[in-house]
């Protein structure tokens, strides 16, 4: 028994120090944590229960029988965080390079099935050289394993990626199957193909960082949700977003007793939106007047900057925050923001998690790029997401509501809950100026007639009357009482039920 013990201990000895001292070191001469410090951040203290340490790959070629690491290069198991379980897994560099072999894949695969089967969230904590190149076929069977986990499991408990080192080739698309992807700036990087094949093959020269780095990530490609300075503000950031999600899709977000009263108006909200409809302000002072204590954990901040999404809490209670950003491209939805906001609407509504669309939206964007780039196909995932989404949805237009974005952005027609539309607002089929100049298209020689037109057109339309008359918004509110109107709306809604005919799944324009 005596010799057991010892044994067990040298086991879990060896399992600890991974690759050995050396390359713990040179993985700290890069500013990275190892796989263990940083579950030991982002867990409550004493909470990580490890599964699977004395696990060892199975591969005997090019001189593997003999460099057998128990755990394999990935920390597996699971533990708390604010007291709330949470399934984890963590790359470790330090053996071979955290590449994955099929043992590997089997330990990640073990965390994804009991974290559905028990309603846990997963975070996955991405450093590896991709597939394990000694085990050949194996480890790409791993991989598919991993991703059919991460599809099953999709839509049932929360996935977050963060990637905290390379995740090359095959290797992105489990992290892009998750929900949420955290990078770590100058440390990570993702590409489908590095820049030396990159070189060949298109013959452009690019760093990796520049390739797939967080910036990159984060600005140009969308790829990635937000990136950090160094692994602990990234993983302490993953402890605060962690509050916002539910534990799965039985469950609801946490509430958090509430320090801002359901019922504070905000008078600086009644002259936020400036009189002259041309001229822009930050919807997301907006959006931080009303949610409670300011808090707005927003998500892609720096992409696709003309829309704006992430959680608060109103009343305690977490919602998803949907808002046009006047601020950029007057706020117009193009492929990339409808993209992005679809993805956090189905999100929010695969998690039981409410709505609130703050709308300011001249339109769609015009232009060649906008259309050979497949703006029908993108617009429509917006749509389509909004149209299927069945969580409370409340919408507040706070100036325009144009065109075919009016429609889009949880209209009453796309079975919008609770619309309200602050006095200013102007919801109409375009603005008066392109709407005068199409139906008195024969007057376009008067301008002084045009002018009049302008004017009669605006008088009309430039007001939320019409839409209210017709039951389109179901209140015009003052700006300073819209916190306290949401959370009543939300409260009358906790309980909203809808029943959906019958279908294996629907077919959202991808
Ligand atoms: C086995 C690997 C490995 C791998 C790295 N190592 N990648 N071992 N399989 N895929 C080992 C190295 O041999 C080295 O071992 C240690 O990890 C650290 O690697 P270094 O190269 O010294 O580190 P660094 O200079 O930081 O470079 C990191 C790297 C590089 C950029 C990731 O190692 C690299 O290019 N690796 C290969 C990447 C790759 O082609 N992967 C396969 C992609 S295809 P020692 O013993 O010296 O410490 C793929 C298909 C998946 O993933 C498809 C799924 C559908």
């Amino acid at each position: 028994m005596h010799d057991i013990i010892q044994q067990l201990e040298k086991k879990r000895a060896q399992a600890r120090l991974g690759g050995g001292e050396k390359r713990i070191a040179a993985q700290h001469a890069k500013g990275k944590l190892t796989a263990r410090e940083r579950l030991e951040v982002l867990l409550d203290e004493g909470s990580f229960e490890e599964w699977d340490m004395f696990v060892e790959h199975r591969c005997n070629d090019f001189g593997m029988a003999d460099q057998k690491i128990p755990g394999d290069g990935v920390v597996t198991g699971h533990g708390y965080i604010n007291g709330r379980l949470v399934f984890v897994f963590s790359q470790d560099f330090t053996v071979f390079g955290g590449s994955l072999s099929e043992a590997h894949a089997q330990k990640i695969c073990k965390i994804l099935d009991t974290a559905t089967k028990v309603g846990a969230p997963v975070i996955g904590i991405n450093d590896s050289g991709g597939a394990r190149i000694q085990e050949g076929v194996a480890s790409l069977g791993g991989y598919a394993e991993v991703f059919q986990r991460n599809v099953t499991a999709s839509g049932v408990v929360p996935q977050i990626s963060l990637i905290m080192g390379p995740s090359a080739g095959g290797a992105v698309y489990s992290p892009a199957l998750t929900d949420f992807i955290f990078m770590v700036k100058d440390s990570s990087y993702m590409f489908v193909t590095g820049p030396e094949v990159v070189k060949t093959v298109t013959h452009e020269e690019v760093t990796a960082e520049d390739l797939g780095g967080a910036i990159t990530h984060t600005t140009r490609s969308g790829v990635a949700d937000l990136a950090f300075d160094n692994d602990v503000e990234a993983l302490l950031m993953v402890r605060r977003f962690f509050n916002y999600l539910p534990s799965s899709n039985r469950e609801r977000a946490p509430l958090r007793e509430a320090g801002d009263p359901p019922n504070r108006d905000d008078y600086s909200l009644d002259t936020l939106v400036p009189e002259n409809p041309n001229k822009p302000y930050d919807m997301k002072e907006l959006v931080e007047k009303i949610v409670d204590d300011a808090e707005f954990f927003e998500l892609q901040p720096d992409f696709a900057k003309n829309i704006i999404i992430g959680f608060a809490r109103m009343d305690g209670q977490v919602v998803g925050i949907v808002a046009n950003q006047p601020l950029v491209l007057a706020g117009c939805l193009d492929i990339k923001s409808s993209t992005k906001a679809a993805r956090f609407v189905r999100f929010c509504d695969a998690f039981s998690i409410p709505v609130i669309t703050f709308v300011d939206v001249p339109g769609f964007m015009p232009g060649t790029a906008q259309e050979y780039g497949g703006i029908i196909k993108h617009g429509a995932k917006l749509l389509y997401a909004y149209a299927e989404c069945t969580v409370p949805k409340v919408t507040v237009i706070t100036r325009k509501a144009y065109g075919g974005a009016y429609d889009v952005m949880a209209s009453k027609h796309l079975r919008g809950d609770v619309n309200f539309a602050w006095p200013n607002a102007e919801i109409a089929v375009m603005g008066a100026k392109g709407a005068v100049e199409i139906i008195f298209r024969e007057e376009k020689s008067d301008p002084e007639k045009l002018a009049a037109r302008e004017a009669e057109y605006k008088q009309k339309f430039a007001n939320p009357f019409i839409a209210s008359s017709r039951g389109y918004v179901d209140d015009v509110i003052m700006p300073h009482g819209t916190r306290r109107r949401i959370c009543r709306a939300l409260t009358l809604l906790r309980d909203k039920k809808i029943d959906e005919p019958w279908r294996k799944h629907g077919n959202i324009p991808l």
